[in-house]
């Protein structure tokens, strides 16, 4: 069943899937990837749209793949899907492109997170609408992280308390990000880097281990450990 969005919500969610998973191995891109029989795209998707302030949804799909990713979602939820660009920064500029002014809060989401639950999106929305300029989802870090000079040699110890990892959905007042964005210089693996270097602060809440990103093979036998706990 098509699920619908919320006409009168304040967020847009964009969701970066234009990627071509080569940590995945062969296979195609990743968002197209099957996961207990169904595309990742498809398993991310039908969990923003159940996020129940979310109004819009831009997907940035490969270039080669938009029409089919047209139809992959039209039976799950009402989408906008757009070419991608060769970073995932562009992809996100290019979809942040497609979300109207008098929506105030946009969220930026990779459909490799494709477990996501719908009450993390939601927690992250609020705490923008709470009046933070920008929002991240974080777990703390469970490893000891070494820095090591090229020859990989210990160079120091960081101090794991101090650390957290971070993962998505990010949440920003709509203006913040697009002034990140138009500031934007080099290439960053998150939206929340752009926004730190505009100097602003950007506020940490608790992710959730179903929030992992799907990277390597290991990560697909472990998501699809984890949709039998759902
Ligand atoms: N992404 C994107 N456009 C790009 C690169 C990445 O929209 N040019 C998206 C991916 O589709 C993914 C998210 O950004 O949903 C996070 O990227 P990552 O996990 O690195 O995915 P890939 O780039 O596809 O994987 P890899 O780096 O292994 O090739
Ligand atoms: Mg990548």
């Amino acid at each position: 069943m098509t699920a619908q969005l919320n006409a009168r919500g304040d967020v847009a969610v964009l969701v970066p899937a234009a990627g071509a998973g080569l940590r995945l191995g062969p296979g195609g891109p990743k968002a197209l990837r099957l996961l207990a029989g169904e595309p990742l795209l498809v398993h991310a998707i039908r969990r923003v749209a159940a996020a129940s302030s979310v109004r819009q949804i831009v997907v940035a799909a490969p270039a080669a793949d938009v029409a089919a990713v047209r139809s992959l979602l039209a039976p799950i939820a009402p989408v906008t899907v757009v070419a991608g660009g060769a970073e995932r920064q562009e992809s996100v500029a290019i979809a942040l492109a497609q979300v109207p002014p008098e929506i105030g809060i946009v969220l930026v989401h990779d459909a490799a997170r494709s477990l996501t639950p719908p009450a993390l999106i939601e927690a992250v929305a609020a705490a923008v609408r709470a009046g933070a300029p920008a929002v991240i989802p974080v777990l703390p870090v469970v490893d000891t992280i070494k820095e090591v000079d090229p020859a990989e040699i210990v160079v120091g110890t960081v101090d794991r308390a101090a650390l957290r990892s971070v993962q998505t959905p990010q949440g920003f007042r709509h203006t913040v990000l697009a002034a990140a964005h138009a500031a934007a210089t080099d290439p960053l693996t998150d939206d929340a880097g752009l926004v730190e270097k505009a100097g602003l602060p950007v506020t940490c809440i608790p992710g959730s281990e179903l929030a992992l990103k799907i990277t390597r093979p290991l990560d697909l036998v472990l998501a699809e450990a984890l949709l039998h706990l759902e």
